[in-house]
């Protein structure tokens, strides 16, 4: 308690030092909060990031907005928002989600992931204030983030948004990946990207037959990033 009050009184003295002898303003930093999950960056979810970037990037051209399954905490979403506002064109990002936990897994996801039920259980409110204790503007996520929460077997059928450009899906299971597939694939915009973070991870048996079972009705197949361990799909365009 002595230390953190000295090093208080020591960087304010340093903010005052710097004002008033060279003219120099230095922002505050903010206090850490006990209560934020501060998102990592570590070197998983670092180069989760750049594959995001890339995938992003070769988008350019293809109109549309960011619809993720699977929202969590709210990592990916974050990292979308960022490449979007600040490397990329700005769009619009949907997330659909319990909200309350994920449900169930079946016998399609293995005997590992049988006790997972309401895992990732992170209210609305909760990732929002997330996205903005992480430094994502207030305005930003008012203008261009939007979460639809229920069930996908519930929400997905009636998607009348906009033509996906990105289709993340993180949503761990065989039945959840295959209830995405099956009804937002139809609104993915020709030349646009389905992105899938558990496919051809042994630990996630169902995502990845799920993904095969799906693909193997279509000319489209799962190619892997250059930068990390994800797999991903680019929808046919129009010839
Ligand atoms: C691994 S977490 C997502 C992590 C997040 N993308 C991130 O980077 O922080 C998986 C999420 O999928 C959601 N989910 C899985 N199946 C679902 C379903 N059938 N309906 C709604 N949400 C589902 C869970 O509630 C959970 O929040």
């Amino acid at each position: 308690m002595l230390f953190r009050l000295m090093g208080r009184r020591l960087r304010t003295g340093l903010r005052l030092l710097a004002r008033d002898r060279f003219g120099l303003e230095i922002a505050r930093i903010p206090e850490k909060r006990a209560d934020v999950w501060y998102y990592e960056m570590n070197e998983k979810l670092t180069r989760r990031f750049l594959h995001f970037e890339s995938v992003l990037r070769v988008l350019e051209d293809v109109d549309g907005c960011i619809v993720e399954c699977g929202v969590g905490p709210g990592r990916s979403i974050f990292a979308f928002a960022i490449i979007s506002q600040y490397l990329t064109r700005p769009r619009d990002i949907i997330g659909f989600d319990t909200f309350e936990g994920i449900p169930p897994p079946t016998a399609a996801d293995g005997v590992e992931n049988a006790h997972k039920t309401g895992w990732w259980r992170h209210s609305v409110d909760n990732v929002g204030d997330l996205l903005k204790h992480n430094g994502l503007a207030e305005s930003f996520i008012a203008e261009k983030v939007s979460f639809v929460p229920g069930l996908f077997e519930d929400t997905l059928p009636s998607y009348d948004s906009a033509p996906i450009a990105l289709l993340h899906l993180d949503v761990d299971f065989y039945e959840s990946y295959k209830t995405a597939l099956r009804e937002l694939w139809p609104h993915v915009a020709p030349g646009g990207i389905v992105a899938f973070d558990e496919y051809g991870k042994s630990v996630w048996p169902g995502a990845t037959r799920a993904v095969d079972e799906f693909f193997c009705e279509h000319e489209e197949s799962p190619v892997k990033s250059d930068v990390a361990d994800y797999y991903y799909v680019v929808k046919r365009r129009e010839v």
